[in-house]
This record gives C-alpha cells, structure tokens and sequence, in this order.
C-alpha cells in the first residue's frame, strides 16, 4: 500500500486504517489486512500511562515505529508527529519527519492547519496525513475531549480541513466531529477523510487498537469492541496466579 494508493481510494471502497505501537499489534493489524497501519501519538494513552498525547516525545514515536516497522509488510506506516516535533519552525517540523522516516514510517501525520510545515515536508519527499477537528494534542486549548466544529464553529472546521486539503495531504483524519460535517466535509475535499467519531461518510475510518479489541477499562462511544480482551487476559492471568499457588501449575508437562 502507498499513499497515491489511498489518495486515489477516494470516494471507494472504504479505506481501513487502526493504530499499532509495537511488533505485535502491527502484525495483528497487517494479517488483517488494513490499508493504513498509524503509529499514533495515542500510544501515550493507549499503552504508555499518559493521560494525553501531550507528553509523547519524538523519541518515544521514532521507539516504536521501529518496533511495528518491523513487523508491517503490506500496509502503508504511517507515524504521528508528537507535540513540540512541529509547530516552532518549518526546518523543526521536517527534521522531526525525517526522524520518523528513518525509523520507518512511510508518511507522517500532523494535527492542525500547518500549512508551511505540510509543503516542506512533503518536498523533501514525505506523504503527510493531516488531522482535523478534535485534535487531541490540543485537549487542553479545547477543555477536555470535546466534539468540535458545532453550530457556529462548523464553518472553522470547515476551513481547516480545505486548506489542510489543499496543501497536498493524502488522507485527512476527521475526529470527533458531527456526522453532518463530516459529510460536507468529505463531499467538498478532493482528499480521503478517514472518521473517527466522525460518522458513517467518511472515506474511510481509524480506530485505536485497545479500543478495538478491548484493551482497556475505558469505552468511548466513538468505539465498537470486537473483543472483550480486558477481561479474557485478566481472567487468563487470575487463572495463572490461582494455579501457581496451589501448585496445579506447572505440572509434568511443563517441565524439561
Ligand atoms: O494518535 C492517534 O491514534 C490518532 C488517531 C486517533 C487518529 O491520531
């Protein structure tokens, strides 16, 4: 998978992306076929102990987009670029993305109208993702994590999602947005809009691994889990500890 590929999946068949952050989930997520494997910055949340993105630094993604490198062989990588990679300077931003680049990543993804920084980047030669709507890297800016671009604000949303379009992405992330304005949205880009809740016509949509298979406590409504994992692996694991003292485990069989 490219992302001229996605780019021309545009008003297709439904573009499938899901994040992955180590060696492990992307090979699940590559043996299921998606189009787009994204080594989000929601690795903070998802698997780092963060209450946000807004810690993840560079390292930290250039970490573990080499470890899904390693495992991901058909779809396209994409990584997020961390709070304080962009946004200084428009050399800042491109170094960040060769950063990512190096590590493996076939594409970036940047929150917010960067508008300079997605030209840049893409000269020397990296496809950018942009993302609009509720960026999450600006929770603190929006209060919490709000459904953005309501009533008045639709129009801002609006704006930023042409012009981020018009800067040459290849797919436009559209998150928390009413599904009304995801459809204005997607109708008036020439560019894929990949939804997460963001509604059903979007050209594609992303969903966050543990949120799918139910690697986490928490349920959002923007979520469907496929799998209760939560509760299987703690199950698998009070099983563990239960037979190891009572000594039913290890029996004859385990041992060498
Ligand atoms: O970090 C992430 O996982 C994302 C997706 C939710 C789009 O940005």
């Amino acid at each position: 998978m490219t992302a001229p590929a996605i780019r021309a999946m545009k008003g297709g068949e439904p573009i499938v992306c899901l994040t992955a952050y180590d060696a492990v989930t992307g090979a699940l997520a590559d043996q299921a076929n998606v189009d787009l494997i994204l080594v989000g910055d929601s690795v903070g949340n998802a698997v780092l102990g963060y209450e946000t993105t807004v810690p993840v630094t560079l390292d930290e993604m250039t970490h573990h987009v080499r470890a899904v490198r390693r495992s991901v062989q058909h779809a396209l990588l994409v990584a997020d670029m961390p709070l304080g990679s962009y946004g200084s300077t428009v050399g800042q931003a491109v170094d960040s993305a060769v950063a990512l680049a190096k590590a493996g990543a076939e594409a970036v993804k940047l929150e917010g109208s960067f508008l300079e920084e997605i030209a840049a980047i893409q000269k020397v030669g990296i496809p950018v993702m942009g993302h609009v709507g509720m960026t999450p890297q600006s929770v603190n800016l929006f209060g919490g994590f709000k459904v953005q671009g309501k009533d008045a604000h639709a129009e801002h949303v609006m704006a930023s999602a042409r012009e981020v379009s018009e800067a040459g992405v290849f797919a436009l992330v559209l998150e928390l947005i009413p599904m009304s304005l995801a459809k204005l949205i997607t109708d008036a880009v020439a560019t894929p809009t990949i939804g997460i809740g963001a509604g059903p016509h979007c050209d594609g949509q992303v969903q966050v691994f543990h949120d799918l298979v139910g690697l986490t406590p928490h349920r959002f409504r923007h979520a469907k889990r496929y799998a209760e994992s939560w509760d299987i692996l703690g199950r698998a694991i009070a099983d563990y500890v239960s037979e190891t003292r009572t000594r039913a485990f290890p029996t004859d069989e385990h041992a060498s």
